[in-house]
């Protein structure tokens, strides 16, 4: 099938790559011609586990192009992917202006009967002010003979596995009420649809609120969870305890119950946002998003506040280690960090920060340039080297198991802050470690 994607960030390049992957043919196109002359020559700007193979080659094959002409890439497709960004506009809601700028290209320049699909994720009713807007493009080139349905595919991949996520996806939720566009959809993800059934076709409204429902039930099992941990550090409760009592119940589940220094991201604290703004839109008042909302912002404070009571006011004039600086492991993504929080915190109180990411220490550097109080260390070990304490914000493989004897060695005093609860509260203690968790024993 011919496929065309408008976008080629993360969910855009993903789509692109594992269709073009599966026999299609795949044009993505964008309207930044350096970053697509960078991916013709393999550059991809990410950094996502097996993608950069698979757009390599793919692209050698011919089933993967990239274009800023839009002209030619509308001709290209039977379909029309949108996975253009939705980033929040001031009061938190979806800015919609890229989506809609998309439609209206696409009406520009279509001459057969075409199916337009939103991959980004989009409030409610944006499918019908896309249709609104294709309509009113095509009326205004007196078109309106040309025909178009318009189709709600919300994307469920995760940063760090997008592409197994895309190729692998557990569901696949198509919203459409045109039966020509379910059969299209059909046979566009047939090759991901072998083993079992995974289709869902739903109206378009339903499809577009099950992508927030999915990302909001998952950041409130985060907050709920830290909400926990936090209970817990008070009443002397041990929370790794109580995580794997709860998720032993299957309705519970153990995903997603990790106490930790709050969820960040592009999609979690975006997503939660724009569903309370479309509440509000409605004069529907959403409150448990409210509070998981509320709660999040506080985690992402909860180190520096362990930090603060630890030292009292004598932080100015400390160093510490910092060890993880993106939203998660297998990502350089920086969006939302808590990190970002932290750090700015200690810098704020006169301390310094020498920090060590196995991903993401270009992209501290693009957002905060130089500065006197971060030192950004090639190696674990020597962001250790002199500080006061180490403190944990993201949970790398590398940081699971470290030469803890080293670590007593390099910093002036033994103490961990951890916000990932990574190691055994009691061997710490045994090892001589002054040991600071997310609600643990
Ligand atoms: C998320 C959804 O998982 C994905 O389905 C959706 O399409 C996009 O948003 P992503 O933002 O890539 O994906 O990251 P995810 O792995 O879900 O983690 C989100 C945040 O929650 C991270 O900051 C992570 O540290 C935090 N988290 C996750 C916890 O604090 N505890 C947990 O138990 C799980």
């Amino acid at each position: 099938m011919n496929v065309t994607v408008f976008g080629t960030g993360y969910v855009g390049l993903v789509q692109g790559a594992v269709l073009a992957n599966a026999g299609h043919n795949v044009v993505c196109v964008d309207v930044d011609s350096h970053k697509i002359e960078r991916l013709k020559e393999g550059f991809i700007p990410i950094y996502e586990p097996g993608l950069e193979s698979l757009v390599k080659e793919n692209y050698s094959e011919g089933r993967l192009d990239f274009t800023t002409d839009s002209s030619q890439a509308v001709t290209h497709g039977d379909i029309q992917f949108i996975a253009v960004g939705t980033p929040p506009d001031e009061d938190g809601s979806a800015d919609l202006k890229y989506v809609l700028a998309v439609a209206e290209t696409i009406a520009q320049h279509m001459d057969r009967h075409q199916i337009i699909i939103d991959k980004s994720t989009v409030p409610v009713g944006t499918a019908d002010k896309v249709k609104a807007r294709i309509a009113d493009t095509l009326a205004a080139r007196g078109r309106s003979d040309l025909t178009f349905d318009v189709v709600s595919n919300p994307e469920f991949l995760k940063e760090g596995s997008a592409v197994a996520d895309s190729q692998k996806p557990d569901r696949i939720v198509i919203g459409t009420d045109s039966e020509h566009a379910e059969e299209v959809m059909r046979e566009l993800y047939a090759p991901f649809n072998r083993i079992h059934e995974k289709i869902i076709v739903m109206d378009v409204r339903s499809a577009e609120l099950t992508k927030y429902a999915a990302n909001c039930m998952l950041a409130t099992k985060i907050s709920f969870m830290n909400e926990m941990a936090n209970l817990a550090e008070r009443l002397g409760a041990d929370i790794e305890m109580v995580r794997q009592g709860i998720g032993s119940d299957p309705r519970i589940g153990y995903h997603f119950i990790y106490p930790g220094v709050g969820y960040g991201g592009s999609c979690f604290p975006k997503d939660v946002q724009a569903l309370i703004r479309t509440a509000d839109g409605i004069d529907f008042d959403a409150k448990v998003l409210k509070a998981v909302e509320a709660r999040n912002y506080e985690q992402k404070t909860t180190l520096f506040q362990k930090i603060q009571s630890h030292y009292g006011d004598e932080l100015k004039g400390k160093t510490f280690a910092l060890w993880g600086l993106a939203f998660k492991p297998n990502t350089d993504d920086m969006r939302e960090a808590p990190s970002r929080v932290l750090m700015e915190a200690l810098w704020q109180a006169g301390a310094k920060v020498q920090a060590y990411d196995p991903e993401a220490m270009e992209e501290t550097q693009r957002i905060y340039g130089s500065r006197d109080d971060l030192s950004l260390c090639g190696t674990k070990e020597a962001a250790l080297k002199g500080a006061d304490a180490l403190i944990i914000v993201t949970e790398w493989k590398s940081f699971r198991a470290p030469d803890f004897e080293l670590i007593k060695q390099q910093l002036s005093l033994p103490i961990i802050f951890d916000g990932r609860n990574l190691y055994e509260p009691k061997r710490m203690s045994k090892k001589g470690i002054t040991y600071y968790s997310v609600g643990r024993l």
